[in-house]
């Protein structure tokens, strides 16, 4: 058949979405609804999630990955969160366009970095651009939140207040240029696993938690030590009572020479805040040597989910 003659192609749509980060994750007693309250920053950093969407006879979704990242955890079909966000943008827009979600994850699985969330979050925008809809950002976001409390953060990217239940966001400003060492773990850690082992730990507490301004100073001055002093996080026992060969991790990016380490939101991921870019290898490197082998260097701030490819 001639080229004049072929069948026009399908256009298909790719979003990259980062993972994400919580510099403090403030936590306190379980609302009526079930959802934790939060005060937490967010940031953004360079690892990714793609993913493509096109019209399809059915919802679907298909899976591919970076060789260190293990596809068993995530579901497939109507329980994957990115045919959630689809599905809810279609009946926002009143539209009946089945569609074809193909994701590459880079972000690792179950690690508290929200890679499910990037995924919805790339699927809203991927396909508010495939079906031209006049969506706006305000409807975009709330439908991202509706989809999980991660989502509209993956759309804004940057560093980010979150309250709520994490689904109210609202830039902050940051100054500097930071660098992050993550150490993935072979098995994922269930977020609602975590919340149930806080509850636990936390017994009757009542505070609500607050976001510590010295925080927001030292992210405003680009203050890379008082960074490292005020990194927290709440939910960071109940995931090492889950998990307690974590601490080892956290041990090990310490004598590696990082400035300070935490566990990454829910877990178990651990992050370790580098002095520079070249720090950052160096300590990536003797995790390395330490025997870990899923370690990744990762700037931040960095940009939320954006159109990477049009065809
Ligand atoms: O909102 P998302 O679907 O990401 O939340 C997953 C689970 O994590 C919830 O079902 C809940 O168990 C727990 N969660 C919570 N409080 C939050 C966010 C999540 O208890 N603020």
């Amino acid at each position: 058949m001639s080229e004049s003659m072929a069948e026009p192609m399908t256009p298909r749509i790719t979003v990259r979405a980062p993972a994400k980060i919580n510099l403090c994750l403030g936590v306190g007693p379980p609302r009526k609804d079930g959802f934790h309250p939060l005060a937490t920053v967010y940031q953004a950093v360079g690892l990714y999630d793609d993913v493509t969407v096109s019209d399809s006879d059915e919802w679907s979704v298909s899976l591919a990955a970076e060789e260190r990242i293990d596809l068993n955890d995530v579901p497939l079909g109507d329980r994957n969160i990115a045919i959630r966000a689809g599905r809810l943008l279609a009946e926002h827009e009143e539209l009946d366009r089945p569609t074809l979600i193909e994701i590459h994850k880079g972000i690792p699985v179950a690690g508290g970095m929200a890679g499910g969330s990037a995924d919805a979050a790339a699927t809203l925008l991927g396909l508010r651009t495939l079906w031209q809809t006049d969506t706006s950002d305000d409807d975009l976001l709330a439908l991202a939140a509706e989809v999980g409390s991660d989502v509209p953060f993956a759309l804004i990217g940057g560093t980010a207040r979150g309250v709520g239940r994490g689904e109210l966001v609202e830039p902050v400003t940051d100054n500097g240029h930071w660098w992050w060492v993550s150490v993935e773990s072979d098995q994922g850690l269930p977020t609602p696993a975590v919340y149930a082992a806080f509850d636990k730990l936390a017994g009757t507490r009542s505070a609500q938690p607050e976001i510590p301004d010295a925080l927001l100073s030292a992210l405003q001055r680009g203050d890379l030590d008082d960074l490292a002093s005020y990194l927290s996080n709440d939910l960071q026992a109940a995931a090492l009572s889950l998990r307690p060969d974590l601490a080892e991790v956290l041990e090990a990016g310490k004598e590696a020479g990082a400035l300070a380490g935490l566990v990454s939101g829910s877990g178990p991921t651990c992050l370790f805040l580098c002095e520079s870019s070249d720090a950052g290898i160096r300590v990536r490197q003797h995790l390395i040597e330490l025997g870990h082998s899923r370690v990744n260097a990762a700037p931040g701030p960095v940009a939320g989910a954006h159109v990477v490819e049009y065809v």
